[in-house]
């Protein structure tokens, strides 16, 4: 086979699952129209549909520090968006600098995940919002000292009047705001997409190959599929400290669940090192060699990871595909939050 026609059927198996669009009402369309073809609509609940009051209510709760029982840590404190909408750290520090168990995945493209956590266990933007916030170990905050704490601070009443009218501060109004600024957060303007749109030159010539063996060789589209590079579901890729975490198993208690976990986005991921849920791999070249050795702790081990025989250039050209999946800075502005 030619490599034009590889690179092609490479391009097609990627971009096979995108994910489907839905019917947009014209608010939707103002916020969310995409910029290219390789730039999805994204998807809203029925009952939260994006518009600038909602986002921008959510970007300011986002950057609060008052959301937490401290009033030291926010959500951007873990979700930073100087490290990819994450922390830089293996596993993530809570409140009283308490280190937790996971490592901090990234809120980039969540708006296109079906489950959130690293086990899934929450099913919408909305839901996990409420979680941090409440959890001992992360933010410590009690909802109803919450719900007093920002009904006291005038313009937040404004900001959720106008966001959601008479909907007052809530719970859901709170969780309903911030899924509307995380759904902003995405990348899919990448070198990667340029070459999709037609720059063959867009990709180094290593990136190109990695492109192709990143759906032949590599096996790496059995999960990393469509526009996201995830199928949105989990499984056992035999890290070390899988003998121990149950994973997806907590939710879903069927075997093939044990050591599972969700498959992230590639989008933006050399920007978010450490890797893996329990943050183990510092760099993409660790990453590789683990799927080459077709990963390390062997019990219900996914039935697509087995030792894969890559040369040195193969696991270079995977790691240039990868850094070719980094999109253009989001130009994000911190927002003033609101005093009395
Ligand atoms: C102390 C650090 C910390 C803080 C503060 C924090 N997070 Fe997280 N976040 C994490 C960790 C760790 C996980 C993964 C936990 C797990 O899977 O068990 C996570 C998971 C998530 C996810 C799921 C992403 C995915 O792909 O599954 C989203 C979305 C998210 N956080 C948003 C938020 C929001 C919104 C806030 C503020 C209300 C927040 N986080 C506060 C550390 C933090
Ligand atoms: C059997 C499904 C599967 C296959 C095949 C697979 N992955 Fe993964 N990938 C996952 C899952 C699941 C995770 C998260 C695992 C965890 O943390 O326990 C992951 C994590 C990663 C990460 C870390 C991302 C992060 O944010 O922490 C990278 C990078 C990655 N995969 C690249 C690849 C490449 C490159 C290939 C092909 C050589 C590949 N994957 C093959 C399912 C898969």
């Amino acid at each position: 086979m030619n490599r034009k026609l590889f690179i092609l059927i490479a391009i097609l198996l990627v971009t096979l699952f995108c994910n489907k669009t839905k019917e947009v009402s014209e608010n939707e369309k103002l916020v969310s129209a995409p910029k290219s073809k390789t730039e999805p609509i994204i998807p809203t609940p029925e009952d939260n549909k994006l518009n600038p009051d909602r986002i921008e209510l959510g970007k300011i709760l986002f950057f609060d520090p008052r959301l937490s029982g401290s009033n030291w840590i926010s959500c951007a404190t873990c979700h930073n968006p100087g490290l990819g909408f994450g922390d830089g750290l293996p596993t993530a520090i809570g409140h009283g600098m308490k280190v937790l168990g996971k490592n901090t995945p990234t809120i980039i493209n969540s708006a296109f995940g079906t489950k959130m956590f690293w086990d899934g266990r929450a099913n919408s933007l909305e839901e996990q919002a409420l979680g941090p916030i409440q959890a001992a170990g992360e933010m410590n905050q009690k909802m109803d000292e919450l719900l007093l704490e920002l009904k006291a601070i005038k313009s937040y009443l404004v900001l959720f009047e106008k966001a959601y009218p008479k909907e007052g501060i809530t719970p859901i109004t709170i969780g309903k705001a911030i899924a509307s600024f995380e759904r902003t957060i995405n990348s899919f303007d990448s070198p990667y997409d340029s070459y999709l749109k037609g720059d063959k030159t867009a990709m180094s010539e290593s990136a190109t190959r990695g492109l192709v063996i990143f759906s032949s060789k590599g096996k790496c589209t059995a999960c990393h599929m469509g526009n996201n590079f995830t199928d949105n579901g989990f499984h056992n890729l035999g890290l070390k400290s899988n003998k121990t975490d149950l994973g997806r198993f907590a939710v879903v208690p069927i075997k093939s669940m044990k050591g599972a976990f969700k498959t992230p986005t590639l989008r933006d991921v050399a920007l978010t090192s450490p890797y893996m849920h329990d943050g183990s791999y510092k760099t993409l070249e660790e990453v590789i060699e683990h799927y080459d050795r077709g990963g390390d702790e062997k019990s219900n081990l996914d039935p697509n990871m087995s030792p894969l025989g890559l040369t040195a250039e193969e696991k270079k050209d995977l790691v240039s595909f990868m850094i070719a999946l980094t999109g253009k800075p989001k130009n994000l502005i911190i927002p003033e939050l609101p005093q009395n």
